[in-house]
């Protein structure tokens, strides 16, 4: 049986957090604890939103207990994975129904992927946006196994009109909140990477990531991973919901900061941009060496990362760092660099990513209302004093 129960306490009445959780607190809107996470950040406890902080992106793959949590509303509060069904149907031949036992029958394919929320790095915007305010750890990779999406629709035999694949999740939509519906284009639903996954690196799904079963749309914001799935229906045209329009879409005109969008001008957000981030040292750091370990993450959504650069100064000059060697399509590559400070002093360290389409990262992001997709070059400012 799912619980919803999520055991908020005082931070200070748990002696077992972590240093890591106590540091980060002036971040955190309310100190709670939350069984199967560690050393979060907590953005929302009401429906539960974690970000990672920037220590845990020393792990090519991040451990479930440190992946971010972005939920719109409550978790499901009563289903058993006995109960539990998938449908299929819409724009096909043979509509299905499937249970969990079903699902194990098909054979599972793994991906490897870096999920992130759009609203990732919404904090980081020189002008204020709503929303909940993720600095620079919405985003985690990991591996998830289950029957490609493709598999279950050609059972279910999709119809020459079947154009799109709609996600249903089990949330629990408290009062008016429209249900967390979305779609995406049938190609995609058809690529052999697209699952509907049951695990996440080598174990079932937790609650908080989905369990029994979640879309993984492999290079797209995480919105498109429908988490506690139960119906999946083709449709004729994509499908038009709250999360569809107005929410997850980019204006199709640059727009000047805190400028109007005309929703009509707008497109649905589907593959991450060209990203890195700087893990460390953390923004603020007074280091006593001279000797500066530079570190971080960098992805791509559909591409792949060909190169991240850093700078030290502000003479316009950029070093390439070394790339990790762990490596997926869809997957971040870790990246480091060893730098050593020409002097005691102040300096601003930035990093840019480059992929395999030769796209890289703006100095700016491109202003949206809502703050999506930011990936303006990351910058840390440091210390040195010795
Ligand atoms: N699926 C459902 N049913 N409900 C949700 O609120 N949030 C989406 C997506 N899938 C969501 C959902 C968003 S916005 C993101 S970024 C990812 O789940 C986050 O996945 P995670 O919580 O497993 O990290």
């Amino acid at each position: 049986m799912i619980s919803r129960r999520i055991f908020l306490k005082a931070v200070f009445a748990s002696a077992a957090l972590t240093t890591a959780s106590h540091r980060l607190l002036s971040w955190a809107d309310e100190a709670v604890e939350v069984p199967g996470k560690e050393g979060l950040i907590v953005r929302s406890a009401r429906f539960l939103d974690l970000e990672m902080p920037p220590e845990f992106f020393d792990s090519w793959i991040t451990s479930v207990p440190h992946f971010f949590v972005r939920n719109h509303m409550h978790e499901p509060n009563t289903l058993g994975p006995s109960e539990w069904r998938l449908t299929i149907g819409g724009e096909v031949e043979k509509p299905q129904t499937l249970n969990l036992t079903d699902l194990a029958k098909i054979e599972p394919h793994t991906v490897t992927n870096t999920l992130e929320c759009a609203g990732n790095g919404r904090a980081l915007q020189q002008q204020h946006v709503p929303g909940v305010q993720w600095r620079r750890g919405a985003v985690g990779t990991g591996r998830f196994t289950g029957p490609r999406l493709r598999d279950l629709l050609q059972r279910a035999a999709v119809k020459s009109t079947g154009k799109h694949a709609m996600f249903r999740g089990l949330d629990e939509v408290p009062g008016k909140v429209p249900p967390f519906i979305r779609s995406i284009p049938i190609e995609k639903a058809m690529d052999s990477d697209t699952l509907v996954a049951t695990h996440m690196n080598g174990a079932p799904l937790t609650k908080h990531h989905g369990f029994p079963a979640r879309a993984l749309v492999p290079g797209w914001i995480g919105a498109a991973s429908c988490k506690w799935l139960t119906e999946i229906k083709v449709l004729d045209k994509e499908f038009e919901g709250n999360f569809m329009k107005p929410g997850y879409r980019m204006p199709n005109q640059p727009i000047p900061p805190g400028g109007e969008v005309n929703p009509d001008d707008t497109h649905p957000i589907t593959s991450l941009g060209v990203k890195s981030v700087i893990a460390g040292p953390s923004d603020g750091s007074v280091l006593k060496s001279r000797s500066v370990h530079i570190y971080g993450a960098a992805w791509a959504g559909e591409a792949d990362i060909a190169r991240v650069e850093i700078s030290t100064d502000s003479s316009g000059s950029w070093r390439p760092v070394q790339l990790g060697t762990e490596q997926a399509h869809y997957a971040w590559k870790l990246w480091s660099f060893v730098w050593r400070a020409p002097k005691p002093g102040e300096y601003t360290i930035r990093a840019r990513a480059t992929d395999g389409q030769g796209r890289t990262q703006p100095p700016t992001a491109a202003w949206n209302p809502s703050g999506y997709l930011f990936n303006a070059v990351d910058q840390v400012k440091i210390r040195v004093q010795a």
